[in-house]
């Protein structure tokens, strides 16, 4: 569909469990795409409760050797501030269900270090897209060469990654990581910013459930407001997005009849 703020293509499974197959299949393809054009597959994992079965049917057999898993490089577009082995952080999720299962080079995985005081850990994770990606401070700009896949959810409130609504991250221009106590949460988050965001190749939102009907439809065919609903700030360059949701999400959707 062409939604209203841009070129986004909207993909409505019947229900959650073809939504997660549907998820993993398009990683599976974008891995294989990049790894054929490119040599390697670079991916920002998102946190939350949807990505979660993803992971888990990636690491299940007839997914897992699909993927040349020492070609892939796993990265975070955010971070709960907590130590990798608390329950919270988005790094220990995605370990249990998927990392730990995968023939992955420890080396390839990249994890925001959420134990370390909020601002330096984002900057130290802002050095590390640096040198892969190239850009940022030195000249001035977005990477010049973006992610080849950033996983993103949605939260009923609009946000994205740790994009929450009103933080300065939604808006920055020139900072790729940034660190912020977000007041609904109770807890500082780090954030991949739009400027890295924008830069990717494909980003795919994963929405489940009916609890973000409303929300979907105020980010698609409301008023374009990103510091209200920072989702609308997703707007790549010329990267596609994809959302990737279920039929009780997509309720409200005009599209929906
Ligand atoms: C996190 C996320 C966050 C998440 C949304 C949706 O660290 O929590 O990266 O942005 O994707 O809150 O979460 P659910 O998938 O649990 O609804």
């Amino acid at each position: 569909m062409q939604g209203a703020h841009g070129m986004s293509k909207i993909t409505v499974y019947p229900d959650n469990e073809s939504l997660v197959a549907g998820a993993a299949d398009l990683i599976i393809e974008s891995a294989a795409r990049a790894i054929a054009e490119r040599g390697r597959f670079t991916i920002a994992l998102s946190g939350g409760e949807t990505p979660r079965p993803v992971y888990t049917l990636l690491a299940a057999a007839g997914c897992l050797e699909r993927i040349d898993w020492s070609r892939v490089f796993i990265y975070f577009g955010d971070e709960r501030c907590v130590p990798p082995y608390d329950p919270r952080s988005n790094y220990l999720m995605a370990r249990t269900v998927l990392l730990d299962k995968a023939p992955l080079p420890r080396d390839n995985i990249y994890r925001i270090h959420g134990e370390e005081a909020p601002g330096k850990a984002a900057a130290d994770y802002e050095d590390v897209l640096r040198r892969v990606f190239g850009g940022g401070a030195a000249t001035g700009g977005p990477p010049l060469e973006g992610f080849d896949l950033i996983l993103l959810g949605m939260g009923d409130n609009g946000h994205t990654a740790s994009l929450f609504p009103g933080l300065a991250a939604v808006t920055e221009k020139e900072r790729w990581v940034m660190a912020a106590y977000v007041e609904v949460a109770g807890m500082w988050r780090i954030t991949m910013t739009p400027v890295v965001i924008n830069a990717a190749r494909q980003v795919v939102f994963l929405v489940s459930g009916a609890g973000k009907a409303e929300i979907l439809k105020q980010v698609h065919e409301g008023p374009y407001q990103p510091v209200v609903l920072p989702a609308q700030a997703v707007r790549p360059a010329s990267g596609e997005v994809r959302w990737l949701v279920d039929r009780p999400a997509a309720a409200q959707l005009r599209m929906e009849s």
